[in-house]
């Protein structure tokens, strides 16, 4: 059954990007497709796209990068459209093989984000989202910052998500663990100064506003410099 609020957070996504309606629905029908086999994903989906808007937005991303950024993690895993039913729904770890074929999702959904001729940006990050900072992702082992930044946010967020919700496997874990894990994987899996703003967001949530306002005022180059120092 679909997820109607997925659905709906689509649509409006879709719009707020300057996107048609018919865009909108064929990307619903193959989200009613990754649903059918992978109960979690469209709501998983839904959580990435809050958090990633929202470190976004502390990064100070224009209003425009932030929507397409919206568009593409509502999006991000709809190449699971094109992963057999069986492998989508298995229980447990996968072979090898199996793994192989699951990280084509990236693929295929890059390549559904292009025939739905949605923005490059959108594309980009869809085809990224798993690429690791450190070179060892997948499909195109970029490294570091040669990954696009909306693709490193979508990682970011990606992650948190996973940890801090429940699997079939074990319970949620709480922000403090999923941030701790995720520090040992700054420099590795994700962006280090990515993450640090992610987890500052995530500690101090009440921030002054003069604190806010003084790092909006920084360039992009000089906001990330000052994360990672
Ligand atoms: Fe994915």
């Amino acid at each position: 059954m679909l997820n109607f609020d997925w659905a709906s957070h689509v649509r409006v996504a879709m719009a707020t990007a300057g996107q048609q309606r018919w865009q909108a629905n064929v990307a619903v029908a193959f989200g009613e497709r990754v649903e059918a086999h992978s109960a979690e994903t469209l709501a998983h989906s839904v959580r990435v796209a809050s958090h990633a808007v929202r470190l976004a937005q502390r990064l100070g991303l224009e209003t425009a990068a932030v929507r397409e950024l919206r568009l593409a993690a509502l999006l991000h895993d709809l190449g699971k459209a094109c992963i057999p039913a069986w492998l989508l729904e298995k229980r447990g770890s996968l072979t090898d093989d199996e793994h192989r074929i699951m990280q084509t999702h990236s693929q295929e959904g890059h390549q559904i984000a292009v025939d739905l001729r949605l923005p490059a940006a959108v594309c980009d990050s869809v085809h990224h989202h798993h690429e690791h900072w450190d070179g060892s992702g997948y499909p195109t082992r970029l490294r570091g910052a040669a990954i696009p930044l909306s693709a490193r946010i979508l990682t970011v967020a990606d992650i948190f998500d996973a940890l801090t919700s429940e699997r079939s496997y074990r319970e949620a874990l709480s922000h403090d663990a999923a941030l701790e894990i995720m520090a040992g994987e700054s420099g590795r899996t994700v962006d280090p100064a990515l993450l640090r703003l992610h987890s500052g967001l995530m500690d101090t949530p009440q921030r002054t506003r003069a604190a806010v306002l003084r790092f909006a005022t920084q360039s992009l180059t000089t906001r990330l410099a000052t994360a990672a120092a």
